[in-house]
């Protein structure tokens, strides 16, 4: 890589404002880097839509940024990634890196064998999320909940209002009922949620962001 290649952004881009919580994580561990953040609010959300729909629009996002001379992109949309990810991959000639339920480590961590995930419809639809439930969490009970609703919640600031409360109340009562002691945010979106769930949650469920292990990889496939 030359020196103007070396100095040119890291796209990166979600439905909307969600990804922002991966860009956080990203900016604070990689300083020096330049980041150029597309938030596809018109389209948003993306994850009620059927996967083709979800896939030409990824399309569409990432040929705006490799249109601005990004040097690598990040997919900080778990339902984008899930549709798309393979083919963006094989569309462009710089690294792509995407979002992954963080399934793995929820596995490896929970005592009471019980772990929980939320995500939007589509993701749980997708294939990546059925290869990493076999892959990493055969022997547990997984509580997959789709929850259509938060990220127009969050898309319209609404963090903290009384009806957010109370759809998050509704999708996690079933967490809590059945002794989950890890939640993976499975949609980029939920981290600005992270208050509201954790009061709901309460002190002994384990919230798992995948956002710093991806700022990691990040940081990692540029040095390469
Ligand atoms: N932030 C996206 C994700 O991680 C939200 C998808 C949507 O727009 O529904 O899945």
């Amino acid at each position: 890589m030359n020196s103007s290649a070396r100095s040119a952004a890291v796209g990166v881009f979600d439905s909307g404002v969600g990804g922002v919580s991966v860009l956080r994580d990203m900016a604070q561990r990689m300083p020096r880097e330049r980041f150029l953040y597309f938030g596809d609010n018109v389209n948003a959300p993306y994850g009620t839509r059927p996967e083709p729909e979800i896939r030409d629009l990824a399309l569409a996002a990432a040929d705006f940024l490799a249109s601005r001379g990004v040097k690598a992109m990040v997919v900080a949309c778990n339902t984008a990634t899930s549709a798309a990810i393979e083919v963006l991959r094989a569309r462009y000639d710089m690294p792509v890196v995407g979002m992954e339920p963080a399934l793995k480590p929820a596995a490896e961590r929970t005592r009471t064998r019980s772990v929980g995930i939320i995500a939007t419809p589509a993701t749980f639809q997708g294939e990546l999320f059925s290869n990493l439930v076999r892959r990493y969490t055969s022997d547990l009970c997984v509580l997959s909940q789709a929850c259509p609703g938060l990220v127009d919640a969050v898309e319209a600031g609404a963090l903290d209002t009384e009806d957010t409360a109370e759809l998050l109340q509704t999708y996690l009562s079933p967490m809590i009922e059945a002794q989950v002691d890890q939640l993976v945010l499975g949609c980029t979106h939920y981290p600005f949620l992270r208050p509201a769930i954790e009061q709901i949650m309460g002190p002994d469920t384990c919230i798992i962001d995948p956002a710093p292990s991806i700022a990691r990889q990040v940081a990692l496939v540029l040095k390469q």
